[in-house]
């Protein structure tokens, strides 16, 4: 693979808001789950736990009851697979060390754990949408989660029914973010 490769695959990334009903055969999710578990996490706490939803009645719950007011629910209930992320917090590397550095590890790790199957899923031709915009009460209650795991977001993975050239969203240039580089 090359840095292309790589570049072409982040650019083919979108949060996909419309599935095809299809299911996603578990040989896929297998691999989606192997990217996360390969991810780098500080301290190597490896602090994400999943849950994978496909049940038709489960995922219902989901969007009728762990979702915050103003998310627009058809297209994620017709997502044939939610994956809800969650987070078990470890003492020191996840409650004291933010102390002294104030910075939230275990929200680094989620990030890049998550971003891992996303990019994963769009290799495999599947589309995604991170979903932060929920109530993770209510998201724990669902997927059985004890009260040590904080939900933190799901993910939706389906087969697209839309394509990402129809789907372009802006990004800031360079100049607004980095500091140290002037592009050519
Ligand atoms: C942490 C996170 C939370 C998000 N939450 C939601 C959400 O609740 N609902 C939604 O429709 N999209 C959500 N998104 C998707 C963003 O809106 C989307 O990534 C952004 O608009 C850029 O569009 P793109 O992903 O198609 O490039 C979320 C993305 C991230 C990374």
């Amino acid at each position: 693979m090359t840095g292309d490769d790589f570049l072409s695959l982040v650019r083919q990334r979108f949060s996909c808001r419309s599935y095809r009903p299809d299911s996603v055969p578990e040989t896929l999710i297998a691999r989606l789950l192997e990217a996360v578990r390969l991810a780098p996490s500080a301290c190597n706490k490896q602090p994400w736990r999943l849950a994978v939803v496909s049940d038709e009645s489960q995922r219902i719950r989901l969007c009728e009851e762990g979702l915050l007011p103003g998310m627009q629910r058809p297209w994620i209930r017709g997502a044939p697979v939610l994956i809800a992320l969650g987070v078990a917090r470890t003492t020191v590397t996840h409650r004291l060390a933010p102390l002294i550095s104030g910075i939230d590890y275990p929200a680094l790790d989620l990030g890049i754990a998550g971003e891992h199957l996303v990019l994963q899923a769009t290799a495999l031709g599947l589309g995604t949408c991170w979903i932060g915009w929920i109530r993770p009460p209510a998201v724990r209650r669902i997927v059985d989660w004890p009260r040590s795991i904080q939900p933190v977001s799901l993910i939706s993975v389906g087969w697209p029914a839309e394509s990402s050239e129809s789907h372009r969203t802006g990004r800031k240039p360079l100049s607004d973010w980095v500091s140290g580089f002037i592009a050519k």
